[in-house]
């Protein structure tokens, strides 16, 4: 995560990359801190090759700047032609998004940010529409990651889904998937050593930590988001009981996409690792959320994610 960052390359994971034919740019790897060049536009990428890297094989790679927008291109192609499976699309989709977001998100060009993500999360409903079981397919490489960026697009991930079973228009999943990619958003202004705590955060870091919707709101009211986006961010902490934060909106006061965020942001949480709690499997997250956590998430939505994470893999 420490990397150096220059400006002139961009990251791409090795699982963005099609092993089975040439790569049409060069690449170059990560070595001291320095980009070398390892592999000449044409030439393939050869697992023997890969393995005599002293520790370990490298999981991504560099592009020039330049070549953004070849990379971009090489994406889109393989997204919507046939040489790849439903999974293989799945995976190159979920591991050329995972480099922009992360990128996105230290970025400090807020505005830049809003309209690549629309981009990104337009290629998920694409690949939605065009591969019926790209979702399940989506669902099943979430990383259960505490990281911000790849718990925003895990997060995204199954917002997308439950928006479609829910019956959202397509203009609406695109802002339901930058709602979801954005909502936490806010954290950056919540010091890095509360975001990474190795345990239960102390009352006076809870406090701080729950401000980060209020911070979100702040950085989007500078910048041209909508007011779903907004929305998406104050509000993905209330709780239809009345009980969340900031605002202690109730039900019909919450936003619809802020309600989808709060049901499967609880659902992340539930089921990633840290290192002071158990994940919970999908089925018991979701029991939970209904026996336990009863009144704080629409009862509707909640009986739709059980059909989103269980019935779509068939
Ligand atoms: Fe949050
Ligand atoms: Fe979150």
């Amino acid at each position: 995560m420490s990397e150096l960052h220059d400006e002139r390359f961009i990251k791409v994971r090795l699982n963005s990359l099609n092993a089975k034919e040439p790569i049409p740019f060069d690449l170059y790897v990560l070595i001291n801190n320095k980009q070398i060049h390892y592999l000449r536009a044409g030439g393939m990428l050869i697992q023997e090759k890969l393995a005599k890297f002293e520790s370990k094989a490298p999981d991504s790679f560099y592009l020039k700047i330049e070549d953004r927008a070849a990379f971009k291109a090489y994406v889109h192609q393989h997204l919507m032609g046939t040489d790849l499976s439903p999974q293989e699309k799945a995976v190159m989709l979920r591991e050329s998004s995972l480099t922009l977001i992360e990128e996105l998100f230290e970025s400090p060009d807020i505005n830049r940010a809003l309209e690549e993500s629309k981009v990104v999360i337009n290629q998920f409903v694409d690949l939605m529409g065009s591969e019926p079981d790209a979702m399940a397919h989506l669902i099943g490489l979430s990383s259960h990651d505490f990281y911000t960026y790849t718990h925003s697009l895990d997060v995204g991930v199954y917002c997308l889904g439950l928006a479609k079973v829910l019956g959202f228009s397509q203009a609406d999943l695109v802002e339901m998937g930058q709602g979801a990619l954005f909502h936490d958003i806010g954290k950056r202004h919540v010091s890095a050593e509360i975001i990474t705590k190795d345990g239960p955060l102390n009352d006076v870091e809870w406090a701080q930590m729950q401000r980060h919707p209020q911070y979100g709101l702040v950085i989007l009211n500078e910048h041209n988001a909508s007011d779903a986006l907004k929305a998406c961010c104050f509000e993905h902490h209330e709780s239809v009981a009345g009980n969340g934060y900031p605002q202690q909106l109730t039900a019909s006061e919450i936003h619809p996409m802020a309600k989808i965020i709060a049901l499967t942001d609880t659902f992340d949480a539930l089921t990633t690792q840290r290192s002071y709690n158990k994940p919970m499997k999908p089925s018991g997250a979701l029991d939970f959320m209904k026996s336990k956590l009863a009144g704080r998430y629409d009862a509707d939505m909640l009986k739709a994610m059980y059909e989103v994470l269980f019935h779509m893999e068939k």
